[in-house]
C-alpha cells in the first residue's frame, strides 16, 4: 500500500479563477505599486482592511515577507544592542535571525510537549535585559497564551507573537496574533494561505503600528499614500519591505478562503488521529486548544530516538515522503542553524555577539542548550497534512503510520 502524499502547500490547492482575476486586475490597471499607478486598484489596502476585520484588530500592515514583518516589528519595539529577546527552541531561522539583525541577543527557551514555548522555562530565562518575548505558534497550533501573557505582564515585557505557521488559528476562541502587543504572519508558499511571498503585522497599539510602518517603508509615515513626517519617536530608517499589488491581490482572495482551508486540514487531521489513536508506542502532541489548532501538521512522539528514525524510514518508503524527525527538521531546530551555533557576526566588528552593550548576555546555542527540547526532538516526527486530502489518502496514511509504529517492535525484537 504505497501512496503519493501531496506537497504541503495549503493555499495553493485552493487557487482558482478568483486569484487569476485579481492578478489580472492589477496588470490591466497598470498599477503594480500599492501607492500609485495608472489606475490604482488598491488591493493591498483592501487586504489590510479585510485583515483588520478578520483578526479583529485596529491595525494591519502588509509587508513583503514574514521575515520583513518580524524585522519591522522588532524595530517598532526598539530592539537593539543591550536587549535580550526570548525565542523558543523549536522555531524558524527567520525569527532568531531578526533578533540578531537588530544587534540584540537571542535567548533560547525550552519547548514542552505542546512543542511551543514552555512557560515554566520562560520564567527562568527572564533577566533584567529581556526586552521582548516571541512565542511562536509552531506547526499550526497555538501556544499557552494565558501562561505566557501572565508572565510577560508580571515582568512588564512586551510580546510579539510569531503566527507564521498558524494563520487563522486561535486560542480559547481568540485569534492568535491578538494576545501580545503585536503579531506577525507569513504568506510564503508553505503557509496556511499564500501569495507566494508576503507578510502581515497586526496590532491594536497605534504607536507600535506607526513605528512598524515607518520601519517597513522609508522611515516616515504616509498620509493618503504620500510620505509625511511622523511624530519624533516614529521617525526611523526604512527597510524597503512594502507589499506589491500583485501579492496583495492574491492575499485578499486567499484570506477569504482561509477558514475553508483550515476546516479541511483540521478535519483530515482529526480523522487520521482517530484511526491511529490507540497505536501502541505512539503519542500525540499536546494541544493547548484542539479547536484552535489550524491543522497543517501532525506531530507524533515515539518512545525513543531509534523508534522515531525507523518510523520515518518506513513512512517514507511507503510514500509519506515529507515526514521528518524533528531533530532533522532543518532550520526549525535551534542547534541546526549554523549561523546561530557559530555566532556568525553581522560585520567584521563582531556584532551583536561582541558589542559592549551585550557583554553580559553570553549564551550557548549548540545542541544541549535546551535538553528538554532536544529529548523531544529526538523522538518526535512531523507529518504535513495537505489541504485537499481524499478519505482514501487519509486512511492510507493512517495505515502506514500504524504499520511504521507497529513494525518497530518486531524489528527491534530481532535486533536485540
Ligand atoms: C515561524 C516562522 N516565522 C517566520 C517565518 C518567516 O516567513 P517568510 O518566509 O515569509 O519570511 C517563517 C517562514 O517559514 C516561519 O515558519
Amino acid at each position: 500500500m504505497k501512496i503519493n502524499w501531496p506537497h504541503e502547500f495549503p493555499g495553493v490547492y485552493w487557487q482558482d479563477k478568483k486569484e487569476e482575476q485579481a492578478v489580472l486586475d492589477v496588470l490591466r490597471n497598470g498599477s503594480l505599486f500599492r501607492y500609485y499607478g495608472l489606475r490604482p486598484p488598491k488591493h493591498v489596502d483592501r487586504y489590510e482592511k479585510a485583515a483588520c476585520a478578520f483578526y479583529q484588530v485596529k491595525h494591519a500592515l502588509a509587508v513583503n515577507s514574514g521575515t520583513g514583518a518580524l524585522m519591522a516589528s522588532m524595530r517598532a519595539f526598539g530592539i537593539g544592542p543591550g536587549c535580550e529577546v526570548i525565542v523558543p527552541a523549536f522555531l524558524w531561522v527567520a525569527t532568531v535571525g531578526a533578533v540578531v539583525q537588530m544587534d540584540a541577543i537571542p535567548v533560547l527557551c525550552e519547548v514542552d510537549d505542546t512543542f511551543t514555548m514552555d512557560p515554566w522555562d520562560l520564567q527562568r530565562k527572564i533577566t533584567p535585559r529581556t526586552k521582548l518575548i516571541v512565542p511562536i505558534h509552531m506547526a499550526g497550533a497555538p501556544c499557552n497564551m494565558t501562561a505566557i501573557m501572565k508572565i510577560a505582564r508580571q515582568h512588564g515585557i512586551p510580546v510579539l507573537e510569531d503566527c507564521a505557521q498558524c494563520n487563522g488559528g486561535s486560542y480559547r476562541g481568540q485569534k492568535v496574533g491578538t494576545f501580545g502587543d503585536m503579531g506577525i504572519f507569513s504568506l510564503q508558499l508553505n503557509k496556511n494561505m499564500t501569495c507566494g511571498e508576503g507578510g502581515l503585522v497586526i496590532t491594536n497599539n497605534t504607536h507600535l503600528y506607526t513605528r512598524a510602518f515607518a520601519a517597513h517603508d522609508m522611515g516616515l509615515i504616509r498620509v493618503n499614500g504620500r510620505l509625511s513626517m511622523p511624530e519624533p519617536s516614529s521617525l526611523l530608517w526604512g527597510g524597503g519591505r512594502r507589499m506589491s499589488e500583485l501579492c496583495g491581490a492574491v492575499a485578499g482572495v486567499q484570506l477569504r478562503k482561509l477558514p475553508k482551508i483550515l476546516a479541511q486540514m483540521r478535519a483530515s487531521k482529526q480523522r487520521i488521529k482517530q484511526w491511529i489513536k490507540n497505536t501502541p508506542g505512539l503519542s500525540f502532541r499536546r494541544l493547548t486548544d484542539e479547536q484552535g489548532d489550524s491543522g497543517p501538521f501532525l506531530i507524533l512522539t515515539l518512545s525513543g530516538e531509534k523508534q522515531a528514525l525507523q518510523a520515518v524510514r518506513v513512512m517514507r518508503e511507503q510514500g509519506l515522503h515529507n515526514v521528518h524527525r524533528l531533530a532533522d527538521y532543518g532550520l526549525h531546530i535551534y542547534s541546526n542553524i549554523p549561523s546561530l551555533v557559530k555566532k556568525i557576526p553581522l560585520s567584521p566588528a563582531g556584532n551583536p555577539w561582541r558589542l559592549e552593550a551585550n557583554r553580559r548576555s553570553v549564551y550557548n546555542y549548540q545542541a544541549g542548550a535546551c535538553p528538554q527540547s532536544d529529548e523531544l526532538f529526538a523522538r518526535s516526527i512531523l507529518l504535513p497534512i495537505p489541504s485537499r486530502l481524499t478519505r482514501k489518502q487519509e486512511q492510507a496514511a493512517a495505515q502506514i503510520i500504524r504499520k511504521a509504529a507497529g513494525s518497530l517492535d518486531a524489528r527491534y525484537k530481532t535486533n536485540c
